[in-house]
């Protein structure tokens, strides 16, 4: 039996499936462990079940001597340093798949919510400051205009696909080169949205620059990684009317404070990183992870690997836990 530290409560019953064959420790405060909380808890686990909240780094890796396995709860890894984890041989797992839909859809409803610009709207019915007028709150049309996505991997494509509906031209840009030069995408894009990995790469892809070369009518949508986006280039651009307005799931910092510019701009629609908060979507996603634990455990192949590297040159052997 090996001991995982799983640092939420996850829903659905995974963690009673997990609980079958090994000894689980659950961080059961809804807060994420502080730093400090968390290195002395994954200590002496064989398996780690951590959140994008919680980074998993050289420092971690090396205070956790008996590791053999992480099984990040999210589709993106930017939060485990994997270069370090492959290092040591020790395999990474993610959960992409079963979040896509659940992501695709929040996108929409930012993307909308922005267009359409339902945070002010609600806010005059709550506070009774509206009357019917010709000119009030107008937005932007779905119909006709131009998507642009950036990375059309699984969830940019979700959300391509909802663009049929709404009877949207869809550009796109990915890794690789393929699609049109991002600047050709931000150029002709009246909405654009962002799918890509935080990478070093991808961090600060759209900053003062970028922003500046989208329309003045465009609005960005991000569900993807906060950082991706240079937040005061944003701030200004909101400001200042380079762009009309933004769909943001995912902010940097995040959480933003309370008194953080960005959230006194006009035309923000904004929600606190849900983009895979459906019931189904965060069950399928602790199903996943669980099933990464239990593969590797047993001293066989996670389901679904981000460095699979370590089974092929294993740096050092994998060990099952004993
Ligand atoms: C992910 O999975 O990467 C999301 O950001 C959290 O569900």
């Amino acid at each position: 039996m090996s001991r995982c530290f799983v640092t939420r409560r996850l829903p659905g019953d995974a963690l009673q499936r997990l609980g079958l064959e090994h000894e689980v420790d659950v961080w059961e405060e809804a807060q994420p462990p502080s730093r400090a909380e968390l290195l002395e808890r994954a200590r002496d686990a064989d398996a780690l079940l951590p959140q994008l909240t919680e980074k998993v780094d050289v420092e971690l890796l090396d205070s956790c001597p008996r590791l053999v396995a992480v099984a990040d709860y999210s589709v993106g890894f930017d939060n485990v340093d994997l270069a370090a984890a492959t290092e040591r041989g020790i395999p990474v797992g993610n959960t992409p798949g079963v979040l896509t839909e659940a992501t695709a859809d929040l996108t929409w409803a930012l993307m909308l919510s922005a267009a359409r610009r339902l945070p002010e709207a609600e806010k005059d019915v709550r506070t009774g400051t509206w009357g019917w007028e010709p000119s009030f709150l107008l937005g932007h049309d779905m119909q006709g205009a131009t998507l642009g996505i950036v990375g059309m991997g699984r969830i940019g494509s979700a959300v391509a696909r909802r663009a049929s509906g709404f009877g949207m031209e869809v550009i796109h840009n990915s890794r690789g080169g393929a699609g049109v030069s991002l600047d050709e995408l931000l150029e002709r894009s009246d909405f654009v949205s962002l799918h890509a990995p935080l990478t070093p790469e991808t961090r600060g892809m759209i900053g003062e620059p970028q922003l500046r070369r989208m329309k003045p009518t465009a609005i960005l949508v991000n569900t993807a990684r906060g950082p991706l986006v240079d937040t005061d280039a944003l701030v200004r651009a909101l400001q200042e009317g380079w762009i009309a307005g933004a769909g943001l799931d995912v902010t940097d910092p995040e959480p933003l404070p309370r008194d953080h510019p960005l959230l006194s701009c006009r035309g923000l629609a904004i929600a606190p990183h849900i983009g895979s908060a459906t019931h189904a979507a965060r069950e399928g996603m602790a199903d996943l992870a669980v099933d990464n634990l239990l593969a590797a455990l047993r001293g066989e192949r996670m389901p679904h690997c981000v460095n699979p590297e370590v089974y092929e040159r294993g740096t050092r052997p994998i060990r099952p836990a004993p």
